[in-house]
Protein backbone atom coordinates (compact mmCIF):
# COMPACT_ATOMS: atom_id res chain seq x y z
CA UNK A 1 0.00 0.00 0.00
CA UNK A 2 1.16 3.18 -1.12
CA UNK A 3 1.29 6.76 0.19
CA UNK A 4 0.67 9.21 -2.36
CA UNK A 5 1.56 13.32 -1.61
CA UNK A 6 -0.31 15.57 -4.46
CA UNK A 7 0.99 18.59 -4.75
CA UNK A 8 -1.49 21.29 -5.76
CA UNK A 9 -5.54 21.73 -4.51
CA UNK A 10 -6.63 23.39 -7.75
CA UNK A 11 -9.37 22.14 -9.90
CA UNK A 12 -6.83 19.19 -11.74
CA UNK A 13 -5.23 18.25 -8.46
CA UNK A 14 -8.78 17.76 -6.71
CA UNK A 15 -9.21 15.26 -9.56
CA UNK A 16 -6.20 13.63 -8.57
CA UNK A 17 -6.92 13.25 -4.83
CA UNK A 18 -10.44 11.41 -5.88
CA UNK A 19 -9.01 9.27 -7.95
CA UNK A 20 -6.00 8.24 -5.91
CA UNK A 21 -8.80 7.97 -2.74
CA UNK A 22 -10.29 5.25 -4.20
CA UNK A 23 -7.42 3.33 -5.81
CA UNK A 24 -7.28 0.35 -3.66
CA UNK A 25 -3.54 0.42 -3.51
CA UNK A 26 -3.40 3.86 -1.89
CA UNK A 27 -3.35 3.54 1.95
CA UNK A 28 -2.99 7.57 2.47
CA UNK A 29 -3.28 10.82 0.52
CA UNK A 30 -1.82 14.07 1.40
CA UNK A 31 -2.13 17.15 -0.16
CA UNK A 32 -0.02 20.25 -0.42
CA UNK A 33 -0.68 23.30 -1.77
CA UNK A 34 0.73 27.00 -1.08
CA UNK A 35 -2.79 28.57 -0.89
CA UNK A 36 -4.33 28.00 3.01
CA UNK A 37 -7.45 28.44 1.00
CA UNK A 38 -7.63 25.93 -1.06
CA UNK A 39 -5.74 23.72 0.71
CA UNK A 40 -8.35 24.02 3.81
CA UNK A 41 -11.02 23.79 1.05
CA UNK A 42 -9.50 20.06 0.18
CA UNK A 43 -8.35 18.95 3.61
CA UNK A 44 -12.34 19.52 4.64
CA UNK A 45 -13.60 18.11 1.45
CA UNK A 46 -11.76 14.66 1.13
CA UNK A 47 -10.56 14.71 5.03
CA UNK A 48 -6.47 14.60 4.50
CA UNK A 49 -4.20 15.97 6.15
CA UNK A 50 -2.52 19.11 4.42
CA UNK A 51 0.51 21.15 4.04
CA UNK A 52 1.36 24.45 2.73
CA UNK A 53 5.21 23.69 2.32
CA UNK A 54 6.51 20.69 0.78
CA UNK A 55 9.69 20.20 2.64
CA UNK A 56 7.80 19.89 5.75
CA UNK A 57 5.49 17.16 3.59
CA UNK A 58 8.38 15.18 2.87
CA UNK A 59 9.81 15.85 6.27
CA UNK A 60 7.12 14.63 8.44
CA UNK A 61 5.11 11.97 5.92
CA UNK A 62 6.38 8.60 4.25
CA UNK A 63 5.58 9.36 1.29
CA UNK A 64 5.83 6.54 -1.85
CA UNK A 65 4.52 8.61 -4.43
CA UNK A 66 4.21 12.62 -5.79
CA UNK A 67 1.43 13.50 -7.97
CA UNK A 68 2.16 17.12 -9.04
CA UNK A 69 -0.78 19.39 -9.96
CA UNK A 70 0.62 22.98 -10.12
CA UNK A 71 0.06 25.78 -12.43
CA UNK A 72 1.54 25.25 -16.03
CA UNK A 73 4.61 27.90 -15.20
CA UNK A 74 4.93 26.05 -11.60
CA UNK A 75 5.62 22.60 -11.84
CA UNK A 76 9.70 22.75 -11.98
CA UNK A 77 10.05 23.59 -8.28
CA UNK A 78 8.01 20.67 -7.01
CA UNK A 79 9.42 18.27 -9.31
CA UNK A 80 13.00 18.92 -8.56
CA UNK A 81 12.19 19.65 -4.96
CA UNK A 82 10.65 15.63 -4.98
CA UNK A 83 13.28 14.47 -7.42
CA UNK A 84 16.57 15.05 -4.83
CA UNK A 85 14.25 14.40 -1.67
CA UNK A 86 14.61 10.90 -3.05
CA UNK A 87 11.12 10.37 -4.53
CA UNK A 88 11.00 7.48 -6.69
CA UNK A 89 8.04 7.93 -8.64
CA UNK A 90 6.39 11.21 -9.65
CA UNK A 91 3.10 11.88 -11.65
CA UNK A 92 3.38 15.59 -12.94
CA UNK A 93 0.52 17.47 -15.35
CA UNK A 94 1.25 18.56 -19.01
CA UNK A 95 3.48 20.24 -19.56
CA UNK A 96 6.19 19.12 -17.86
CA UNK A 97 7.67 22.00 -18.30
CA UNK A 98 7.47 25.84 -19.56
CA UNK A 99 10.55 26.08 -20.63
CA UNK A 100 13.41 23.93 -22.30
CA UNK A 101 16.05 24.47 -19.76
CA UNK A 102 13.66 23.54 -17.52
CA UNK A 103 12.56 20.37 -19.14
CA UNK A 104 16.45 19.32 -19.99
CA UNK A 105 17.23 19.96 -15.79
CA UNK A 106 14.02 17.31 -15.35
CA UNK A 107 15.37 14.80 -17.11
CA UNK A 108 19.19 15.31 -16.35
CA UNK A 109 17.52 15.07 -12.51
CA UNK A 110 15.47 12.49 -13.09
CA UNK A 111 18.07 10.69 -14.57
CA UNK A 112 21.20 11.00 -12.10
CA UNK A 113 18.52 10.33 -9.03
CA UNK A 114 16.94 7.24 -10.69
CA UNK A 115 13.25 8.64 -10.78
CA UNK A 116 10.77 7.36 -12.90
CA UNK A 117 7.85 10.06 -14.25
CA UNK A 118 4.57 9.96 -15.66
CA UNK A 119 3.52 12.91 -17.17
CA UNK A 120 -0.17 13.30 -17.79
CA UNK A 121 -0.69 13.02 -21.66
CA UNK A 122 -4.05 11.24 -21.16
CA UNK A 123 -5.09 11.72 -25.09
CA UNK A 124 -2.54 8.38 -24.85
CA UNK A 125 -5.16 6.46 -22.89
CA UNK A 126 -8.10 7.48 -24.96
CA UNK A 127 -9.87 4.70 -26.33
CA UNK A 128 -10.74 6.48 -29.90
CA UNK A 129 -7.18 7.38 -30.63
CA UNK A 130 -5.86 3.79 -29.54
CA UNK A 131 -7.93 2.56 -31.98
CA UNK A 132 -7.12 4.88 -34.61
CA UNK A 133 -3.15 3.92 -33.66
CA UNK A 134 -4.14 0.61 -34.14
CA UNK A 135 -6.18 0.86 -37.34
CA UNK A 136 -3.03 2.51 -39.19
CA UNK A 137 0.04 0.73 -37.52
CA UNK A 138 0.80 -0.59 -41.48
CA UNK A 139 0.05 2.46 -43.01
CA UNK A 140 1.82 4.93 -44.49
CA UNK A 141 0.10 8.51 -42.73
CA UNK A 142 -0.15 11.29 -44.97
CA UNK A 143 -1.60 13.90 -43.11
CA UNK A 144 -3.37 14.87 -39.94
CA UNK A 145 -5.24 17.71 -38.63
CA UNK A 146 -5.72 18.04 -34.61
CA UNK A 147 -8.04 20.84 -32.89
CA UNK A 148 -8.52 21.41 -29.16
CA UNK A 149 -9.98 24.79 -27.96
CA UNK A 150 -11.23 25.37 -24.41
CA UNK A 151 -13.87 27.64 -23.73
CA UNK A 152 -12.98 31.86 -23.21
CA UNK A 153 -13.79 31.35 -19.47
CA UNK A 154 -11.31 28.96 -18.82
CA UNK A 155 -8.12 31.52 -19.51
CA UNK A 156 -10.50 33.99 -18.18
CA UNK A 157 -12.01 32.98 -15.11
CA UNK A 158 -10.67 29.42 -14.16
CA UNK A 159 -6.58 30.63 -13.65
CA UNK A 160 -4.74 33.40 -11.96
CA UNK A 161 -1.69 32.52 -14.12
CA UNK A 162 -3.27 32.43 -17.38
CA UNK A 163 -0.79 35.12 -18.87
CA UNK A 164 2.11 32.96 -17.73
CA UNK A 165 1.10 30.06 -20.14
CA UNK A 166 -0.55 29.99 -23.84
CA UNK A 167 -3.20 27.89 -25.74
CA UNK A 168 0.07 26.27 -26.90
CA UNK A 169 1.38 25.28 -23.46
CA UNK A 170 -1.65 24.84 -21.92
CA UNK A 171 -3.62 22.59 -24.93
CA UNK A 172 -0.91 22.07 -27.66
CA UNK A 173 1.05 19.91 -25.75
CA UNK A 174 -1.29 17.29 -25.72
CA UNK A 175 -1.82 17.42 -29.81
CA UNK A 176 2.06 17.70 -29.83
CA UNK A 177 2.67 14.15 -27.90
CA UNK A 178 -0.56 12.78 -29.63
CA UNK A 179 0.91 12.72 -32.61
CA UNK A 180 4.18 11.85 -31.71
CA UNK A 181 2.47 8.88 -30.24
CA UNK A 182 0.53 8.18 -33.53
CA UNK A 183 3.22 8.27 -35.84
CA UNK A 184 5.83 6.57 -33.48
CA UNK A 185 8.24 9.67 -35.36
CA UNK A 186 10.00 12.78 -34.30
CA UNK A 187 9.14 16.22 -35.31
CA UNK A 188 11.03 17.87 -37.47
CA UNK A 189 10.11 21.57 -38.24
CA UNK A 190 7.17 23.95 -36.94
CA UNK A 191 5.29 26.96 -38.70
CA UNK A 192 3.18 28.83 -36.67
CA UNK A 193 1.02 31.67 -36.72
CA UNK A 194 -1.55 33.18 -34.21
CA UNK A 195 -3.87 35.55 -33.27
CA UNK A 196 -4.05 37.75 -29.84
CA UNK A 197 -6.82 39.91 -29.63
CA UNK A 198 -9.63 38.84 -27.46
CA UNK A 199 -7.81 37.52 -24.38
CA UNK A 200 -5.08 41.07 -24.93
CA UNK A 201 -8.07 43.61 -24.28
CA UNK A 202 -8.89 41.84 -21.30
CA UNK A 203 -5.47 43.13 -20.37
CA UNK A 204 -4.20 39.18 -20.64
CA UNK A 205 -1.02 39.25 -22.69
CA UNK A 206 -1.14 35.78 -24.45
CA UNK A 207 -2.50 33.80 -27.67
CA UNK A 208 -5.73 33.79 -27.92
CA UNK A 209 -5.19 30.92 -30.84
CA UNK A 210 -2.11 29.33 -32.46
CA UNK A 211 -2.07 27.45 -35.80
CA UNK A 212 1.03 25.31 -36.35
CA UNK A 213 2.45 23.07 -39.20
CA UNK A 214 4.69 20.03 -38.10
CA UNK A 215 6.47 17.93 -40.66
CA UNK A 216 7.35 14.77 -39.00
CA UNK A 217 10.15 12.53 -39.46
CA UNK A 218 7.77 9.49 -40.76
CA UNK A 219 6.74 11.99 -43.62
CA UNK A 220 3.43 12.99 -42.09
CA UNK A 221 2.59 16.50 -42.05
CA UNK A 222 -0.35 17.64 -39.31
CA UNK A 223 -1.73 20.79 -38.55
CA UNK A 224 -2.41 21.89 -34.84
CA UNK A 225 -4.81 24.05 -33.90
CA UNK A 226 -5.29 25.33 -30.03
CA UNK A 227 -7.38 28.29 -29.43
CA UNK A 228 -8.72 29.73 -25.64
CA UNK A 229 -11.93 31.68 -27.03
CA UNK A 230 -14.69 29.24 -27.76
CA UNK A 231 -17.71 31.42 -26.86
CA UNK A 232 -19.33 30.07 -23.55
CA UNK A 233 -22.18 29.33 -25.15
CA UNK A 234 -20.88 26.06 -26.56
CA UNK A 235 -22.20 23.30 -24.28
CA UNK A 236 -18.50 21.65 -22.61
CA UNK A 237 -15.48 23.68 -21.57
CA UNK A 238 -13.49 22.72 -24.74
CA UNK A 239 -13.40 20.93 -28.10
CA UNK A 240 -11.75 18.86 -30.28
CA UNK A 241 -11.29 16.66 -33.10
CA UNK A 242 -8.86 14.27 -35.38
CA UNK A 243 -8.51 13.63 -38.73
CA UNK A 244 -6.46 11.60 -39.90
CA UNK A 245 -5.56 10.49 -43.90
CA UNK A 246 -2.95 7.83 -44.59
CA UNK A 247 -2.23 5.61 -47.50
CA UNK A 248 -5.12 2.99 -46.40
CA UNK A 249 -7.70 4.97 -44.70
CA UNK A 250 -9.49 8.40 -43.79
CA UNK A 251 -10.45 8.60 -40.06
CA UNK A 252 -12.14 11.11 -37.96
CA UNK A 253 -12.71 11.77 -34.07
CA UNK A 254 -14.80 13.96 -32.36
CA UNK A 255 -14.62 14.63 -28.27
CA UNK A 256 -18.76 14.78 -28.14
CA UNK A 257 -19.49 11.24 -27.58
CA UNK A 258 -23.14 10.63 -26.29
CA UNK A 259 -25.36 12.08 -23.92
CA UNK A 260 -26.91 15.63 -24.41
CA UNK A 261 -28.27 17.22 -21.57
CA UNK A 262 -31.08 20.35 -22.11
CA UNK A 263 -30.95 22.19 -18.72
CA UNK A 264 -30.61 26.01 -18.13
CA UNK A 265 -27.45 25.52 -20.64
CA UNK A 266 -27.47 22.74 -23.11
CA UNK A 267 -24.46 20.66 -22.22
CA UNK A 268 -22.47 17.18 -23.84
CA UNK A 269 -21.22 14.82 -20.06
CA UNK A 270 -17.93 13.71 -20.95
CA UNK A 271 -18.16 10.26 -18.84
CA UNK A 272 -15.66 8.67 -20.99
CA UNK A 273 -13.45 11.57 -19.68
CA UNK A 274 -14.13 11.19 -16.42
CA UNK A 275 -16.48 9.28 -14.53
CA UNK A 276 -16.77 9.44 -10.54
CA UNK A 277 -18.53 6.22 -9.15
CA UNK A 278 -19.69 5.02 -5.85
CA UNK A 279 -16.72 2.90 -5.46
CA UNK A 280 -14.28 3.24 -8.48
CA UNK A 281 -13.53 5.86 -10.91
CA UNK A 282 -13.18 5.47 -14.72
CA UNK A 283 -12.09 7.42 -17.71
CA UNK A 284 -9.25 8.56 -20.06
CA UNK A 285 -9.12 11.51 -18.17
CA UNK A 286 -8.03 9.83 -14.35
CA UNK A 287 -6.68 6.22 -16.00
CA UNK A 288 -3.33 7.80 -15.46
CA UNK A 289 -3.18 8.01 -12.28
CA UNK A 290 -4.84 4.61 -11.93
CA UNK A 291 -2.04 2.96 -14.22
CA UNK A 292 0.33 4.97 -12.53
CA UNK A 293 -0.36 3.50 -9.21
CA UNK A 294 -0.32 0.14 -10.87
CA UNK A 295 2.90 0.30 -12.53
CA UNK A 296 4.58 1.30 -9.52
CA UNK A 297 3.21 -1.74 -7.69
CA UNK A 298 4.11 -3.95 -10.80
CA UNK A 299 7.40 -2.56 -11.34
CA UNK A 300 6.70 -1.35 -14.77
CA UNK A 301 7.81 1.67 -17.23
CA UNK A 302 5.39 4.54 -17.57
CA UNK A 303 3.50 4.86 -21.03
CA UNK A 304 4.97 8.38 -21.33
CA UNK A 305 8.04 9.47 -19.03
CA UNK A 306 10.15 13.06 -18.81
CA UNK A 307 11.78 12.79 -22.39
CA UNK A 308 8.06 12.32 -24.16
CA UNK A 309 7.67 15.49 -21.51
CA UNK A 310 10.54 17.35 -22.89
CA UNK A 311 10.05 16.38 -26.73
CA UNK A 312 6.31 18.67 -26.17
CA UNK A 313 7.69 21.24 -24.51
CA UNK A 314 10.60 21.50 -27.28
CA UNK A 315 7.73 21.52 -29.85
CA UNK A 316 5.52 23.77 -28.13
CA UNK A 317 8.82 26.33 -27.60
CA UNK A 318 9.25 25.92 -31.42
CA UNK A 319 5.56 26.74 -31.92
CA UNK A 320 6.59 29.82 -29.86
CA UNK A 321 9.47 31.02 -31.59
CA UNK A 322 7.56 30.74 -34.93
CA UNK A 323 4.49 32.58 -33.60
CA UNK A 324 6.86 35.49 -32.70
CA UNK A 325 9.38 35.04 -35.66
CA UNK A 326 7.45 34.53 -38.31
CA UNK A 327 10.15 31.57 -38.64
CA UNK A 328 10.41 27.88 -39.64
CA UNK A 329 11.88 26.59 -37.02
CA UNK A 330 13.87 23.45 -37.43
CA UNK A 331 13.73 20.93 -34.78
CA UNK A 332 16.74 18.23 -36.10
CA UNK A 333 17.99 15.43 -34.28
CA UNK A 334 20.99 17.22 -32.85
CA UNK A 335 18.44 19.37 -31.14
CA UNK A 336 15.96 17.11 -30.28
N1 LIG B 1 -4.38 16.62 -18.08
C1 LIG B 1 -5.26 17.55 -18.45
O1 LIG B 1 -6.02 17.43 -19.40
C2 LIG B 1 -5.36 18.81 -17.67
C3 LIG B 1 -6.54 19.55 -17.66
C4 LIG B 1 -6.57 20.73 -16.92
C5 LIG B 1 -5.44 21.15 -16.24
N2 LIG B 1 -4.30 20.40 -16.32
C6 LIG B 1 -3.04 20.85 -15.71
O2 LIG B 1 -3.12 20.77 -14.31
C7 LIG B 1 -2.29 21.79 -13.74
C8 LIG B 1 -3.13 22.52 -12.69
O3 LIG B 1 -4.23 23.13 -13.34
P1 LIG B 1 -5.47 23.63 -12.49
O4 LIG B 1 -6.55 23.90 -13.46
O5 LIG B 1 -5.74 22.68 -11.37
O6 LIG B 1 -4.88 25.01 -11.91
P2 LIG B 1 -5.31 25.77 -10.58
O7 LIG B 1 -4.80 27.16 -10.71
O8 LIG B 1 -6.76 25.53 -10.31
O9 LIG B 1 -4.51 25.01 -9.42
C9 LIG B 1 -3.14 25.07 -9.24
C10 LIG B 1 -2.86 25.01 -7.73
O10 LIG B 1 -1.45 24.84 -7.55
C11 LIG B 1 -1.08 25.60 -6.39
N3 LIG B 1 0.37 25.79 -6.44
C12 LIG B 1 1.09 26.52 -7.34
N4 LIG B 1 2.42 26.37 -7.09
C13 LIG B 1 2.53 25.53 -6.03
C14 LIG B 1 3.63 24.97 -5.32
N5 LIG B 1 4.88 25.26 -5.67
N6 LIG B 1 3.38 24.13 -4.30
C15 LIG B 1 2.11 23.83 -3.95
N7 LIG B 1 1.02 24.33 -4.59
C16 LIG B 1 1.23 25.16 -5.60
C17 LIG B 1 -1.91 26.86 -6.49
O11 LIG B 1 -2.01 27.53 -5.24
C18 LIG B 1 -3.24 26.31 -6.99
O12 LIG B 1 -4.12 25.99 -5.93
C19 LIG B 1 -1.84 22.69 -14.89
O13 LIG B 1 -0.51 22.38 -15.24
C20 LIG B 1 -2.77 22.32 -16.02
O14 LIG B 1 -2.20 22.44 -17.32
C21 LIG B 1 -4.26 19.24 -16.98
Amino acid sequence: MLTIGVIGAGIYGTYHIRTYMKDPNIEKVIVCDLNEERLKVAEDSYGITGYTNMGEMLEKESIDAISIATSDPYHFAPLKEAIEAGIKNIFVEKPLATTVDEAEEIVRLAKKHDTKIMVDFHKRWDPAYNNMKDLVKNDQIIRGYISLDDVISVPLNWFSWTAKSSPVWFLGVHCYDLIRYMTNSEVQSVYAVGNKKMLADKEIDTYDSAQAILQMTDGSNWVVESSWILPDSFPKSNDGQLVMLTDNHYLKNESYRGVKSYGEKASLPNYIFMNFGEDEVSGFGLDPMKEFIRNIIENKDFRCDAVDGLMATKIAAAVHQSLETGEVVLLNEGNL
